[in-house]
């Protein structure tokens, strides 16, 4: 049985496809699945934003194979945690958890390097090029810490 993990972000086109894709290349396919989804249902079935399938193709991933989905409740029996990218994320997943043991899987992703301090992967959507570069970073660094500690816990 693998560990199952989704990352989720408000579209599941910019944010979260990344953080998937960045994840899932530090942790082996056997023990662990990574997945991502949207608070939102705009985007269902698209591809990632094409910034963000450049920004990880630029660091030797390819994400342009995932499909947006839409975060449901039954997710919280599926996946053992569940990554949000910003605090908005993290009320409108928790709101949908139907007791304390679902809600303590959700977690925000920055906690891994900021613990404690809500910090927001900011949403690039409206911006510039740069906003994904530094998602990009972001999500990088705190996945190092992740994966680390996902393979430490489940070894
Ligand atoms: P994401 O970015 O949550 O990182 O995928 C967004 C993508 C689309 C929209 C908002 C945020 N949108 O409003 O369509």
């Amino acid at each position: 049985m693998s560990v199952k993990i989704l990352m989720v972000c408000l579209g599941n086109i910019c944010r979260s496809p990344l953080a998937e894709g960045i994840l899932a290349s530090k942790l082996p396919k056997d023990k662990f699945f990574v997945d991502s989804a949207g608070t939102g249902n705009w985007h269902v079935g698209k591809k990632p934003d094409e910034r963000s399938i450049a920004t990880a193709r630029k660091n030797g991933l390819d994400i342009s194979t995932q499909k947006a989905k839409h975060f449901t409740s039954k997710d919280f029996d599926t996946y053992d945690y569940i990554f949000v990218m910003d605090n908005s994320n993290y009320d409108d997943v928790t709101f949908l958890a139907k007791n304390e043991e679902q809600k303590s899987k959700v977690r925000l992703i920055l906690d891994e390097l900021f613990p404690g301090d809500n910090v927001d992967v900011p949403d690039p959507y409206y911006g510039l090029q740069n906003g994904f570069d530094m998602v990009y970073e972001m999500l990088d660094e705190a996945t190092d810490l992740l994966a680390k500690k996902l393979i430490e816990n489940h070894s």
